[in-house]
């Protein structure tokens, strides 16, 4: 990054490899999840209505370990939390990742655009509730009162991530947009570079090789997050 360059308003994108260093797998990766289920099978709609057993035992194996705590926030994360508190300007977080890790390090400002693997939701009055124990599917909902009505507060394909409107408001205001450990592989994350760089944002991309829509950055910091993203943040704050 160029040290003459002094951000007022930094969007930051962050996907599953933000996460990485935590020990939670990432989805493209050889080792990755979808190896061991179809995404047709745990991350649809459909898949839900076919076998919520299977869907629920899925995310409730994601969430043990973040209640546990058995996963932390890793340096990228505390670096990013520590921007947050330190920077003069504005700041915004939008995360891919259902995990609490950017929380857990005291980032404040974040929009989980997938859903979040702490929360639940009730198919039939569509209120969101904090999720802190397995769901299983004779669960009964504390608003309906019923059994088998909540489901994992996560977006599945075909399905609309959220936030989307401050999630663009931010990227046509920012000067600064940053991606950090997301393949670009899933719209409407992978577009925001364009939307960002289109607005005239300097955008910057954190990853151990290139992703899928890399052109569209003027940098790119190869490397782990844990290991970047610390040292950006501090070229950010010395700038
Ligand atoms: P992916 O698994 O597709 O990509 C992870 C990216 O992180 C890859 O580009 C890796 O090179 C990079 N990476 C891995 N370890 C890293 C490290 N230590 N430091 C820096 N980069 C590293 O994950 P996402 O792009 O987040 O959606 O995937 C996007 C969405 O696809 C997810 O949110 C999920 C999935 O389907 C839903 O579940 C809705």
């Amino acid at each position: 990054m160029s040290t003459i360059y002094r951000p007022q308003s930094i969007v930051i994108l962050t996907g599953a490899g933000i996460s990485a260093e935590s020990g939670i797998k990432t989805f493209r990766a050889s080792d990755g999840l979808w190896e061991e289920h179809r995404i047709e099978d745990v991350a649809t709609p459909e898949g839900f209505v076919r076998d919520p057993g299977l869907v629920n035992r899925f995310y409730n194996e994601r969430r043990q370990p973040i209640i546990e705590q058995s996963v932390g926030a890793n340096a990228a994360h505390i670096a990013l939390a520590k921007l947050e508190r330190e920077f003069s300007g504005s700041l915004l977080v939008v995360t891919q990742n259902i995990d609490n890790l950017h929380e857990q390090a005291g980032s404040k400002n974040v929009l989980h655009m997938h859903g979040e693997i702490l929360k639940m939701r009730c198919t039939q009055t569509h209120k969101i509730h904090d999720c802190s124990a397995d769901i299983e599917s004779e669960s009964k909902c504390e608003c309906c009162q019923m059994a088998g009505t909540l489901r994992p507060h996560i977006v599945w394909f075909g399905e609309t991530p959220l936030y989307m409107d401050e999630i663009y408001a931010a990227l046509s205001s920012c000067d600064l947009f940053i991606a950090i450990g997301t393949s670009g592989n899933v719209y409407p994350a992978a577009g925001f570079v364009q939307a960002a760089s289109q607005a005239g944002a300097y955008c910057i991309e954190i990853n151990l090789e290139d992703s899928q829509v890399s052109d569209y950055f003027d940098e790119h910091i190869i490397g782990k997050a844990g290991e970047t993203v610390p040292m950006w943040v501090e070229e950010v704050l010395s700038a």
